[in-house]
């Protein structure tokens, strides 16, 4: 009997809730606060923990009713551990511990890097394989060597800003609202990929680390020469560059380990020209490349459930005086 997992998701701005029957999703709720952010042009964490608290246990139930079952029926509760913002993670966290101690049902702790990491999996019907898997958020940039589901090799990650805080960095310099990254992607068709040429920083460089705050440097020292309709050119180009860092790090991963299948997750994941880009790229390169859904790549609790359930079929729990950890690692195996 497949179990069925309860997964909440409260790690930066998004409060989530999902609930899984074995691999297959009965319902998955999103309550984003983006709009209440966008006033302050970021994430403002004091307003994100309180908006949790206030939201959470609607949403929960929300998840529940919606799969069509009840409370008592599930078999495990799962919430997001780190990394991300501690007042944000302790909400959710405090609040699934809660709930597994009531039912007498055991927890879950969910790395949200691993979470992002396997979500292209989740449409699959084989479980996570051998893989070099690309993590692109407003959070994390990160290049993992997959050999299974708990085998991970980091290869690399960003030096400094990550590629989603990029996209919105940029974007601010811009004038655009937060967050600034789908605000680019719908921009950027409209203008030059080519017109300005921005750094593709540590592209040369033996090593799959990453560095974009160059890139928002060379934007900023750029903008107050530019006269006139610019912005979209900007947009592309900025998007452009970003972009090839990104697939050519992959594929020179890719190439070195010998791996064929390339997975790419998290919010920056859902930017058109990167999934284009990288389709080509790979298809080139003669291997295949699975996405994240579409509704997968931003923050929910999918998931955070679909990680959940691998490891109750490990058999593994976890200890309630584990706390939330807003600096989690993702650990090689
Ligand atoms: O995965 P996510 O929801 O949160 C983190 O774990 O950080 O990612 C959010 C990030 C934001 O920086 C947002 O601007 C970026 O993902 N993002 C995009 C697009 N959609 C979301 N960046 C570029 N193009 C997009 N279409
Ligand atoms: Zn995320």
């Amino acid at each position: 009997m497949s179990p069925l997992v309860l997964a909440i998701e409260t790690s930066c701005d998004e409060t989530a809730a999902a609930v899984l029957h074995g691999h297959r999703l009965l319902s998955s709720s999103i309550s984003s606060q983006t709009l209440i952010h966008r006033e302050f042009g970021g994430v403002v964490p004091e307003v994100a923990s309180r908006n949790h608290l206030s939201k959470i246990e609607a949403l929960v139930n929300q998840a529940v009713e919606s799969a069509n079952v009840s409370v008592q029926q599930i078999d495990c509760v799962a919430a997001t551990r780190g990394p991300g913002l501690l007042t944000s993670l302790l909400v959710g966290y405090s609040f699934g511990k809660g709930l597994a101690i009531g039912l007498n049902k055991p927890f879950l702790g969910i790395n949200h890097i691993e979470a992002h990491l396997l979500s292209p999996f989740f449409k699959t019907e084989f479980d996570p394989v051998r893989s070099i898997g690309l993590v692109v958020s407003g959070g994390h940039t990160l290049l993992v060597l997959v050999e299974g589901v708990g085998k991970y090799r980091v290869l690399g990650g960003t030096v400094d800003d990550a590629a989603g805080e990029a996209f919105d960095k940029v974007a601010k310099l811009l004038g655009l609202p937060y967050p600034g990254g789908p605000q680019i992607d719908a921009l950027a068709p409209r203008g030059d990929p080519n017109r300005y040429g921005l750094p593709r920083s540590m592209v040369g460089r033996q090593d799959y680390n990453f560095s974009f705050s160059g890139i928002k440097t060379a934007v900023r020292y750029l903008l107050p020469k530019l006269a006139g309709d610019y912005v979209a050119d900007v947009a592309a180009s900025f998007q452009e560059a970003v972009v090839d860092i990104l697939v050519r790090k992959t594929m020179a991963a890719a190439a070195e380990f010998g791996v064929n299948l390339i997975t790419v997750s998290g919010g920056v994941s859902g930017n058109s020209r990167l999934r284009q880009k990288m389709a080509q790229a790979v298809e080139k390169a003669g291997k295949h490349l699975l996405l994240a859904e579409p509704a997968l790549t931003t923050d929910n609790a999918a998931m955070i459930g679909y990680v959940a359930m691998q490891r109750v079929r490990e058999g593994t729990g976890t200890d309630l005086t584990v706390d939330a950890d807003p600096n989690l690692r993702l650990v090689n195996a």
